[in-house]
């Protein structure tokens, strides 16, 4: 029997879960609900959920992998045997795989917009008519289904190379490509006319934002999202590492979570000094990436489809590394589970995420437009499901089992911190105040409170 995979290095190790961290919730949800809750006021409640609620539970995931050498399920059960913590590994292999189900769905309409700017179709849109063309191409019975495979291929084809020479080599080519993709988009953007308005909209603190209850519960919901936590990824993650690439997970998980956070920051810089060079809405929802986003650059004097291609690629690597992740945990889990070897369990994961990606694909105005669950379209109903109940209540979990159910000696020794006043606040922040946050939010979701 061969050993079981493991990082080749630590920086290898952080930039995969840079990768996984680094998607849609940077490039998308930040800038929104930044803009949605008064821009600088969000930024300052967001960075301090980050840090004490999400940099705790990434570390208290990572432990638990590392301690368990296993994926999500077999880590739990084998940190805490017999008990019933182990049910926050299963919901970490369901929620990753309904997750990636509509990620790659969603990434393929990226693929594709890149596509149509390289070919030249979507520049040629109308003003005005990117809403249009949107709706058309979502709404075919055809193209977003092709557009999943094609993403579904490409994230099964590097997962398939195992955690070496598949998630980390590629991690390692993607985030610095990104970083400097990003940083050009950054700067260009400073150089519009937009640039002070979209500088102030995002920095200029309005403090009576602070007033909003909506605005803590938006902070503590993206700051799990964007860490990816709770779905078994960093557990997944944490059980590759070894003694060496696992020591001191502290200063790891704190380097992950600063770049995640510098992305999402850029990212706002970017889109907001375009947004309002051409004096368009900033806080548009959804369709601000596919549609707003496309007017903008189709209304650039110069370098707009420059700009867009650019930006469609950065947005398709964020969402293929991300994607990349989620599925690991399915495909790990699958390894053990049912002994399958790394190739075939890639290829037989895959295939069944996609299958349940298909109604997804199809979901939004197509063929499948009218088929509502809960009053919601297949991909909008799976979205929901996880990122407002399953997503808090495994991360719950993985916070009540590291502060309370296992022995803090033994946690600490996994975690490996190097200053012992940092392990008091960290064992405090998961025992008290992570959970009761999380509560909140549960609840909060639960009795409908619009965020
Ligand atoms: N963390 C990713 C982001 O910010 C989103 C994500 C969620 C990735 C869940 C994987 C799993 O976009
Ligand atoms: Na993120």
């Amino acid at each position: 029997m061969q050993g079981r995979e493991q990082w080749a290095t630590r920086l290898g190790f952080m930039l995969a879960a840079v990768g996984s961290a680094v998607g849609l919730g940077n490039i998308w949800r930040f800038p929104y609900i930044a803009g949605e809750y008064g821009g600088a006021s969000f930024l300052i409640v967001y960075l301090i959920c980050i840090f004490i609620i999400g940099l705790p539970t990434m570390i208290a995931e990572f432990s638990i992998g590392k301690k368990g050498q296993l994926d999500a399920v077999g880590s739990f059960s084998k940190t805490a045997p017999a008990k019933p913590w182990v049910i926050g590994g299963w919901l970490g292999v369901i929620t990753s795989f309904l997750i990636v189900s509509f990620y790659a769905v969603i990434t393929g309409w990226v693929l594709y917009y890149m596509f149509s700017y390289l070919t030249g179709s979507l520049q040629q849109v109308e003003p005005g008519g990117v809403e249009e063309y949107f709706g058309g191409f979502v709404g075919d019975a055809f193209l977003p289904v092709i557009w999943q495979f094609i993403v579904m291929g490409i994230m099964i084809g590097i997962l398939y190379f195992g955690v070496q020479k598949g998630i980390e080599l590629s991690s390692k080519i993607f985030m610095p490509l990104l970083a400097v993709i990003l940083l050009v988009l950054a700067g260009y953007g400073l150089t519009l006319d937009g640039a002070g308005e979209g500088m102030s909209f995002l920095f200029v603190p309005d403090w009576s934002a602070l007033g909003d209850p909506a605005l803590y519960l938006a902070a503590i919901g993206q700051a799990f999202f964007t860490l990816s936590l709770g779905m078994g990824i960093m557990v997944t993650y944490g059980g590759y590492l070894s003694k060496q690439t696992g020591n001191r997970l502290p200063g790891t998980a704190t380097s992950i979570v600063i770049l995640d956070t510098l992305f999402a920051i850029l990212v706002a810089v970017a889109i907001f000094t375009a947004v309002f060079t051409i004096g368009a809405e900033a806080d548009q929802g959804p369709t601000l990436i596919f549609v707003v986003l496309p007017e903008v650059f189709n209304q650039m004097a110069a370098g707009g489809t420059f700009f867009a291609i650019f930006f469609f690629f950065l947005v398709f690597i964020a969402g293929l590394t991300s994607a990349i992740s989620l599925a690991e945990v399915s495909i790990s889990f699958a390894m053990r589970q049912v002994n399958l070897t790394r190739k075939k369990a890639a290829l037989i994961v895959g295939a069944l995420i996609t299958l349940v990606g298909i109604p997804s694909a199809l979901s939004q105005g197509g063929p499948l437009g009218d088929f509502l669950i809960a009053g919601l379209p297949f991909l909008d109903f799976v979205d929901v499901l996880t990122d407002s109940y399953f997503l808090p209540i495994g991360g719950l979990i993985v916070v009540l089992f590291v502060g309370w159910g296992w022995k803090s000696k033994a946690a600490l020794e996994e975690a490996d911190f190097k200053y012992q006043a940092f392990a008091k606040i960290w064992l405090f922040l998961l025992r008290f105040v992570a959970p009761i946050m999380i509560i909140i939010i549960l609840l909060a979701n639960l009795f409908g409170i619009e965020v």
